[in-house]
């Protein structure tokens, strides 16, 4: 036990000498954060706007890994201007100091900056975040008013763990669910915090982790009013807002990786938890034999990528994928797995089948004999065909329409609810393609591979 300890001990230190940023690099972020802050307020002040801006996220808490943290920055405007002066006079001011930007939004608008050092290389990516100054983070008028409480919450309560959020971090970035996005539907930053405050260690919360149970509940400050409706797998609490669940974005398959992990890694510590082996790329030959070998069908219905952000354009994919899937089952072949995903400019859907192609011939079932009104409307809809008696019912056979799926998703595709983006590229234009017709783009390979092995 003492040996095991020991070695856990030896990995942590090992990591963390890896992960946490040094001390040129904290200069560095903090240096360019009150750059940006003070441009933005003199901006302010010279366009006559009342807004300051100040730093959230983990570049204000220490708590970011080395090299890949954005710097935050909010600008907090007056809780009574409107939500119009908020977006035009906030991202007039953002786009104005940065080098170079992408308006970005899902729900809310903000831009996403890129600022430069004097080499002209880009030196950081920065988020430049409009948003009220209200005085309780439960009567917020915009989504992100509450960051600034969170802020002042997590830097209040996290000095002396900041290494602990970074083992966490660097775990679940390995494990493939850290981001609340919704590509990923994984664990947000923020909450990497809130479990470390309430489990006071990563191996403590890994502990605790490998028992959960579904709808585990934690609430930091035990002032908890959010219910749920039995559908979240984890329920965390937000201290500075009770009706709010901070892990409502994590999914169902994210809470159980996280269990799955916690588990192997405390039943056998290994540095490789916290080392991102970068996945070969799947080749096509290895492609069309791993599909050989396996007798399924592979088709993938791919089109241009809607430009719109992830945030948006995930759930519409999730949603296509779902009603695609039901038009197959409907027309009678059988889906084994799917998956979606976006890889540059293209965005795609596949389907995994166990069957795809049907003999011509479909049975198609009447009314129970013993019905006299219908049975006499089914014959007379079949006047030519052979009505035969089956279990008590009439049944004909008539001709199916597809036989093979990629001619049913070829004709039928545009019938399903996809989603407006999705809907809208589609419209002008995609292709369906099975097995060695499907091309390997950009990304195509590392996206199988972890489709195959995951
Ligand atoms: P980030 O996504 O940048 O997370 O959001 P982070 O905590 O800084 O972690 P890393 O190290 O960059 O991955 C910054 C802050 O913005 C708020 C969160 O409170 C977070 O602390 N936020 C983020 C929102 O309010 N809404 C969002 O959709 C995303
Ligand atoms: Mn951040
Ligand atoms: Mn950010």
């Amino acid at each position: 036990m003492m040996k095991e300890n020991e070695e856990i001990k030896k990995i942590y230190r090992e990591v963390i000498e890896r992960i946490r940023p040094a001390k040129e690099e904290r200069k560095k972020v903090k240096a360019l954060t009150d750059l940006i802050i003070a441009r933005i307020n003199k901006k302010a002040s010279e366009m006559g706007i009342e807004a300051h801006a100040i730093s959230v996220g983990s570049t204000a808490r220490n708590t970011w890994v080395s090299g890949e943290a954005d710097i935050d920055i909010f600008i907090m405007f007056p809780a009574d201007m409107s939500e119009e002066y908020l977006k035009e006079k906030g991202l007039a001011l953002a786009k104005s100091i940065s080098d170079r930007y992408e308006e970005r939004y899902a729900s809310h608008p903000y831009i996403h900056a890129y600022f430069y050092d004097a080499e002209g290389r880009t030196e950081h990516e920065a988020d430049l975040v409009p948003c009220f100054s209200v005085k309780d983070a439960s009567v917020l008028k915009s989504a992100v008013d509450r960051t600034p409480f969170h802020n002042e919450y997590i830097v209040k309560k996290i000095s002396g763990q900041e290494e602990e959020v970074l083992l966490l971090k660097q775990f679940l970035k390995c494990v493939g669910i850290y981001g609340s996005e919704q590509r990923r539907k994984g664990f947000s930053g923020y909450l990497c915090e809130l479990l470390i405050l309430r489990y006071s260690s990563f191996i403590e919360l890994l502990r605790n982790a490998s028992k959960w149970k579904y709808g585990e509940r934690i609430d930091v400050e035990s002032r908890g009013k959010y219910k749920g409706e039995g559908k979240d797998p984890l329920i965390v609490i937000d201290p500075v807002d009770p009706n709010r669940n901070v892990a409502a974005a994590v999914s169902l398959d994210s809470f159980c990786r996280l269990i799955d992990a916690a588990r192997i890694f405390l039943a056998c510590p290994d540095a490789s938890f916290f080392a991102r082996e970068k996945k070969k790329e799947m080749s096509k030959a290895e492609f069309v034999k791993c599909i050989e070998e396996r007798e399924t069908e592979f088709v993938m219905v791919l089109f241009e990528a809607p430009d719109v952000v992830e945030d948006i354009l995930f759930p519409q994919l999730r949603k296509a994928e779902a009603s695609v899937t039901s038009l197959i089952e409907r027309n009678g072949f059988r889906v084994y797995r799917s998956d979606v995903s976006v890889e540059g400019d293209k965005a795609f859907l596949v389907f995994e089948l166990l069957v795809w192609t049907l003999p011509r011939v479909k049975k198609h079932a009447g009314p129970p004999i013993t019905s006299k009104y219908h049975s006499e409307q089914f014959k007379s809809k079949y006047p030519l065909r052979p009505v035969r008696i089956e279990n008590g019912r009439y049944v004909v056979e008539v001709s199916r329409r597809y036989t093979d799926v990629v001619e049913l998703l070829k004709h039928e595709l545009r019938s399903c609810s996809l989603g407006k983006h999705v809907s809208e590229s589609i419209d002008r234009r995609y292709e369906v393609l099975r097995n060695e017709e499907i091309r390997f783009f950009e990304g195509l390979g590392s996206f199988l591979r972890d489709y195959f092995t995951p």
